[in-house]
């Protein structure tokens, strides 16, 4: 069984998430961040996950361009698709707001992963934007692990 997960973030985790998910699922694993590298042909793999992080409601425009692109090549695929985003309570509402339908009605396992808030690396402009809408002064790290196994258990 071969996987490939492609992933884009902006402050590493989305990317922390897929490397947690990657050492739950067996067989061959390959992750490809849409950030740094382009996808290989899927043609090669019988599982693909697809996951990224939450801007403004908006996943990376990299997964948008990715999922587009790969429609029709994902059909028939084990498909897993995830996110990383900051509104837990509206997790499952954004899932179904920034993937396809048509990927969203195959998908075998779809996961909210959790967030972090790191202001010691984020832009200026990113750091207001969550001081102001957050309210809150301290960097968070609350990827949820028991959301990355129960998807990977989903996934098998
Ligand atoms: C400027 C900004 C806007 C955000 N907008 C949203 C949002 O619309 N919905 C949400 O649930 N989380 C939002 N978040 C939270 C991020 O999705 C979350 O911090 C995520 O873990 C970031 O992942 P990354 O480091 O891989 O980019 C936002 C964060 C920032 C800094």
């Amino acid at each position: 069984m071969k996987t490939l997960i492609v992933f884009a973030g902006k402050y590493g985790s989305t990317k922390k998430a897929a490397h947690l998910l990657k050492d739950e699922l067996s067989g061959e694993v390959s992750l490809v961040n849409l950030t740094e590298e382009k996808p290989p042909s899927l043609d090669a793999f019988d599982r693909v996950v697809i996951g990224g992080s939450i801007y403004a409601g908006f996943i990376r425009p990299e997964v948008r361009k990715f999922c587009r692109k790969n429609l029709e090549a994902l059909t028939g695929k084990r498909l897993g698709l995830f996110v990383c985003c900051g509104l837990e309570n509206k997790a499952e509402e954004q899932i179904k707001a920034v993937f396809p339908r048509e990927l969203l009605s195959q998908a075998a396992a779809t996961g909210y992963f959790g967030y972090e808030v790191n202001y010691d690396v984020m832009s200026f402009f990113d750091r207001i934007v969550m001081r102001l809408v957050s309210g809150q002064k301290e960097n968070q790290f609350c990827l949820r692990e028991e959301n990355i196994k129960k998807f990977a258990a989903e996934l098998e």
